[in-house]
């Protein structure tokens, strides 16, 4: 390390010697940054978004969001974090100039976190109730009105949803005490790969179904008049969601990840591997849906109305389908302990409580806020601020503001005032990895490109301009 760059790794140099939990392997690292990545928002989310916002076309908007915006911001956030080693307040504070508020960005990310929580510990929920009712049977079936009421029956009947969200929220707490090196890595590291294994077999099924070739074109096959500015906002937050990005979580997970880990290289890998697990859940439901007769507008009970019908088709459908909601479980537990991971980090560390206070605090007010999801399909169905119930509003917030307002943030942070030369080094390890190219890339869509974007998609998106 040369002597001019002195000053700058100081603070990672002190924050090291302090005794910090760190992901312990390449392997590792990669497995917990999918995890964090894969989750609902692949199985659930997507699937339902695409279908609300007409196909193909959603999934061009998607993906292009997720090339130039996504990946940037992903790599951006990891830098930061990975070099501060800290949660995602105190990183900014470090790295910013003094008395310049960028820690901001980790105050709203942890609202963002809890707005999230909110809304995502109901859907775990659900899938957590979805197995119980998988073992016990009674939704196998291709008839829509046997799914539709079955799923309808359990949101809409308060204390089923209340239940299964504490004990979703007593699962996580319990993980979370484990540590993060024990915890979160073991747990994705060998799971991953299964979850990978069935949808495969579900797209095989979904495939060979009758109107496979509709379901295919639907995803498949942009038809553009269907993108407003609205839509567009809805397929970049889509991004921001399922990257996990825009709100801490990868600053976060950054601050865990080892100094000679690639961090472009991960990211791509990350990025790369959640869209195919995005994919395969696209081609797995829209067949099924065309197939069925399902409604591909069905909104957020698009997966617990479909999914039952595509393992009707087969021999063991039932032990199959109760693997899947067992696998996308875990998928859920993981991506949900990273977004608890910064509200933790940011009490342990800023308020000096031990981790296992900060975990019940995150806890406690989480099953708060989260009990307004649990209930927005009964006692507060009428409950409504902006013409939304309680559940999709933390969901617009979250994703369509605040996720992306990091975003701009996170990219002006480095495009602007940590500047190029203290990119490339922490992107090269401090030298030892040739990617310089690469580096002036990622800086020129950080300081002009995503931010700019972002911006102008959210002011058209948000009917603002
Ligand atoms: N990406 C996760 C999913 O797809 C959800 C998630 C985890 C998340 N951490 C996040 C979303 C941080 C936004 C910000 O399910």
């Amino acid at each position: 390390m040369s002597t001019s760059h002195k000053d700058d790794f100081d603070v990672s140099e002190q924050n090291l010697s302090a005794k910090r939990d760190g992901f312990s392997s390449g392997f590792g690292v990669l497995a917990a940054t999918l995890g964090s990545a894969v989750g609902l928002g692949n199985i659930w989310k997507f699937p339902y978004l695409t279908g609300a916002n007409g196909g193909a076309g959603f999934l061009v908007v998607y993906f292009v969001a997720t090339l130039l915006v996504g990946l940037p911001v992903m790599i951006a956030e990891i830098t930061l974090g990975r070099h501060a080693k800290a949660n995602p307040i105190t990183a900014l504070q470090t790295l910013a100039p003094k008395g310049q508020p960028w820690w901001l960005i980790g105050a709203f990310g942890m609202l963002a976190s809890f707005l999230i929580l909110s809304f995502y510990s109901e859907v775990v929920a659900w899938v957590f109730a979805y197995v119980a009712k998988a073992i016990g049977g009674s939704i196998l079936s291709s008839d829509r009105q046997v799914t539709e009421a079955a799923f309808g029956a359990l949101i809409s009947d308060p204390l089923q949803s209340l239940l299964w969200q504490w004990l979703v929220l007593i699962v996580m707490g319990g993980i979370l005490l484990l540590g993060v090196t024990k915890g979160i890595e073991a747990l994705t590291k060998k799971l991953m790969p299964a979850l990978f294994l069935l949808l495969l077999l579900l797209c095989g099924v979904s495939l060979s179904l009758d109107k496979a070739g509709e379901g295919l074109s639907f995803l498949f096959r942009p038809d553009f008049s269907k993108i407003t500015a609205s839509v567009v906002l809805t397929a970049m937050g889509l991004a921001f969601f399922k990257l996990s990005i825009g709100m801490g979580t990868m600053i976060t997970y950054g601050s865990y990840f080892r100094a000679d880990q690639n961090i472009p290289q991960t990211t791509f890998r990350v990025m790369s591997a959640d869209l195919c697990v995005s994919l395969l859940a696209g081609i797995a439901i829209f067949p099924a849906v065309f197939t069925f007769g399902f409604e591909p507008a069905a909104g957020p009970a698009l997966v617990f109305i479909t999914i039952p019908a595509v393992f009707s088709q087969i021999p063991m459908g039932q032990v199959l389908m109760i693997m899947f909601f067992v696998l996308t479980a875990i998928a859920a537990t993981g991506a949900m302990l990273s977004l608890m991971e910064v509200p933790v980090l940011i009490i342990h560390e800023r308020l000096g409580l031990s981790r296992p206070q900060a975990v019940s605090i995150t806890l406690a007010l989480l099953a708060l806020t989260g009990s307004t999801c649990a209930l927005t399909n009964s006692t507060l169905a009428d409950f409504k601020l902006f013409g939304l119930n309680m559940f999709d509003l933390f969901d617009f917030v979250s994703s369509n503001i605040i996720l992306p307002a990091g975003g701009i943030f996170v990219a002006l942070f480095i495009g602007w005032v940590w500047g190029f030369d203290k990119l490339r080094h922490a992107l090269s390890n401090q030298g030892t990895l040739h990617n310089e190219k690469l580096a002036r890339i990622v800086f020129f869509l950080l300081r002009y490109v995503s931010p700019l974007l972002i911006l102008v998609v959210m002011l058209k998106g948000l009917k603002l301009f």
